[in-house]
């Protein structure tokens, strides 16, 4: 049973960035891996590919300070789910801004998931500036940082990454509110229109 299963919690799964960070993390895996992406439909067919694994690596992204619905809803699928011998859980996780840190709430959250149902948590990947990370010619620190973090899923250790662009604060805030807008110019959305609450 070594066997890892790679769970993408983003709620845009098949276009996702996540889906690129599971994907270099596949890369770098020696181990034999199954991949899901989480939808409304196959919450019971990923639990039952569950049973077999040896380790779980959720790759999500952070949404509003938390765990995104979709990885919720699957979590309250789980957590009704007979498994006998459970996985240890590993996380990969990346946020929009450019703190690492902004993404230890919703890593608590899946350490309590853990912790109440009995799955030990192990190792841990946050992703600062995940959105543009892997467009930028330094994406190789963040993909050296995946090998990294495949190696000790590999190993069984247990310990906590992050990384980030090496930029200022002043630098990513220019460089991405740059690009939102010209993003929004696109679709025909001025700045003033994503500034405010009216997103239809
Ligand atoms: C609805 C929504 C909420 C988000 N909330 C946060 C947030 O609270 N903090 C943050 O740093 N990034 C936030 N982001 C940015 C995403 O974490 C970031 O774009 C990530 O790369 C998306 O990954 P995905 O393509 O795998 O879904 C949010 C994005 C969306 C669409």
């Amino acid at each position: 049973m070594v066997k890892t299963i790679i769970i993408n919690g983003s709620p845009r799964a098949p276009k996702s960035n996540s889906k690129q960070y599971a994907e270099i993390f596949r890369k770098y895996y020696t181990g034999e891996t199954i991949s899901f992406m989480i939808n409304n439909r196959n919450h019971s067919e990923i639990c039952d590919h569950i049973e077999g694994c040896s380790d779980i690596v959720f790759v999500f992204p952070l949404y509003a300070d938390g765990i995104p619905s979709t990885l919720l809803n699957f979590l309250k699928t789980l957590e009704t789910y007979q498994i006998n011998q459970k996985p240890r859980v590993h996380i990969l996780i990346n946020c929009g801004f450019i703190e690492p840190e902004q993404n230890n709430v919703a890593l608590d959250m899946m350490r309590l998931f853990c912790r109440q149902n009995r799955y030990e948590f192990s190792s841990t990947l946050a992703i600062g500036a995940g959105e543009a990370f892997l467009t930028t010619p330094l994406s190789f620190l963040v993909k050296g940082k995946i090998k990294k973090f495949a190696k000790l899923v590999a190993s069984k250790k247990t310990e906590h990454l992050s990384v980030t662009l090496p930029l200022s604060k002043k630098s990513f805030v220019k460089a991405s509110t740059k690009y939102w807008i010209a993003y929004g110019e696109r679709f025909g959305c001025s700045k003033e229109q994503m500034a405010s609450m009216k997103i239809e």
